[in-house]
């Protein structure tokens, strides 16, 4: 797909909803009793691939233009599936449904994509086997394939070496079926989207700092899931409205969730001009409005630590941004980053190099020197959502032509991400 210079981006846009939300949503809803009814659901493929893996589970969920109801079965109603689970290319479904796999009393085995087939499974693996669970790596790598066998589980109080809401959820979610409570403690507090979805459903979940922990066996029932926009989504958008001069756009209805908003902390480290309205409160989960405008010159900042959690699936796209501000921008802590849809240092870095920017990887972040002007290049998305959405937004504030080749992975997590990008930049 080629992409060339805007001169503008101007507008009001709704991105879709929020990827992780979506997913909870369903699988909160399968294990409860009664219908959840689930709006602003994202249709994107990571959540439809968990709509089909609770299908195959039992689940009876009717996927509406307006809604998506899920038509619960409480704790202990999942059926055994007849085939394999197939998860796409989606790390939450693969690693949260493990969670609850591991506790029925049936055999499953779950596969996904080429990606999903080497991502790291053993740091869910372990702390679930020290509950009982009963999970082997088909092919011994500690990947996808998974085989699980359903085991009577325990409590634990498990110490975390990594910050990531997909191991603490499935952790809870194991804990859900254990036979005494179960904690989590973080080195630094990921996403708390689970934490709060289960409570609204039912499950008591108490966190006090980064330790979230959860006491087994509740009833859950379902609930009205109103989906906020994906503040990931949205990043796009932000740091376009910030790169391409003449621009100002209001983006609606945004989940500002304090363990997702890093990308706003950061562009307000970096100077710009973001300004928040109609901030809303809604079943623990906080949105507003995003009024985004360029201007103003931005400067780069130093992105580390704590910050690193709240804002992990932006770096792609703050690391083009960081091209645009004067001075040095530096992410560590950031390791993290290697081993989601691809190795997100490696290809960033590549792919800004390519288009003429000044940066570096190191182990765990890169290092941008800012005010190198960016051109056109030919580029690879490696079939990563991110990936392909970042360049095509670094694209519009590139000289000349840029090509960037799988561009239509952006499915994964917004469907429309071409066709609303394209709307804003006709002013
Ligand atoms: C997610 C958690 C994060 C994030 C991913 C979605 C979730 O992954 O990168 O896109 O929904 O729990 P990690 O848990 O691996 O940090």
């Amino acid at each position: 797909m080629e992409f060339k210079r805007a001169t503008t981006l101007k507008g009001e846009i709704r991105v879709p909803g929020d990827k992780s939300i979506s997913h909870r949503a369903v699988m909160f809803g399968a294990l409860s009793e009664g219908t959840t009814e689930v709006t602003n659901f994202l249709k994107g493929a990571d959540c439809l691939s968990t709509i089909d893996c609770f299908r195959r589970l039992g689940i009876e969920i009717e996927n509406t233009p307006e809604r998506i109801l899920i038509h619960g079965r409480g704790l202990h109603g999942l059926q055994a599936p007849s085939q394999i689970l197939d998860t796409g290319n989606s790390g939450t479904t693969t690693r949260l449904i493990c969670g609850i796999l591991c506790a029925q009393p049936f055999e499953s085995t779950l596969n996904g994509d080429a990606s999903i087939q080497t991502r790291p499974m053993k740091r869910i693996m372990l702390p679930l086997s020290q509950m009982g669970a009963d999970i082997t790596s088909l092919k011994g790598n500690g990947c996808a394939p998974l085989h699980i066998v359903g085991r009577p589980l325990h409590g634990i109080q498990y110490h975390s070496p990594v910050a990531s809401a997909q191991v603490k959820s499935a952790i809870l979610l194991a804990g859900l079926y254990a036979d005494s409570e179960t904690s989590v403690i973080e080195p630094a507090l990921s996403r708390n989207h689970s934490e709060i979805m289960l409570n609204y459903f039912g499950a008591t979940v108490t966190t006090e700092g980064t330790t979230a922990t959860i006491q087994p066996n509740p009833v859950l029932t379902g609930q009205k899931v109103e989906v906020p926009g994906d503040i990931s989504s949205a990043t796009y958008f932000i740091a376009a409205a910030l790169m391409i001069p003449d621009s100002e756009i209001l983006i609606k209805n945004v989940g500002v969730n304090p363990t997702r908003d890093g990308i706003l902390r950061v562009c307000k480290a970096m100077g710009a001009d973001i300004i928040l309205q109609n901030a809303s409160f809604d079943k623990g989960e906080p949105t507003a409005d995003l009024l985004v405008r360029s201007g103003k010159a931005l400067r780069g900042t130093t992105i580390g630590g704590d910050l690193i959690p709240t804002l992990i699936d932006e770096l792609p796209m703050i690391a083009v941004l960081a091209c645009f501000a004067e001075g040095t921008t530096v992410i560590r802590d950031a390791q993290e980053l290697k081993v989601k849809e691809s190795n997100r240092i490696d290809i960033v870095v590549n792919n800004l190099k390519a288009m003429g920017a000044d940066i570096t990887a190191t182990d765990d972040g890169m290092i941008i020197e800012g005010g190198q002007p960016l051109h056109g290049a030919v580029l690879d998305s490696y079939h990563d959502h991110r990936i392909a959405m970042s360049f095509a937004i670094a694209a519009l504030a590139a000289d000349g032509v840029t090509t960037i080749r799988n561009a239509e992975c952006v499915n994964i997590s917004y469907p429309t991400f071409y066709e609303d990008l394209d709307r804003l930049t006709r002013g």
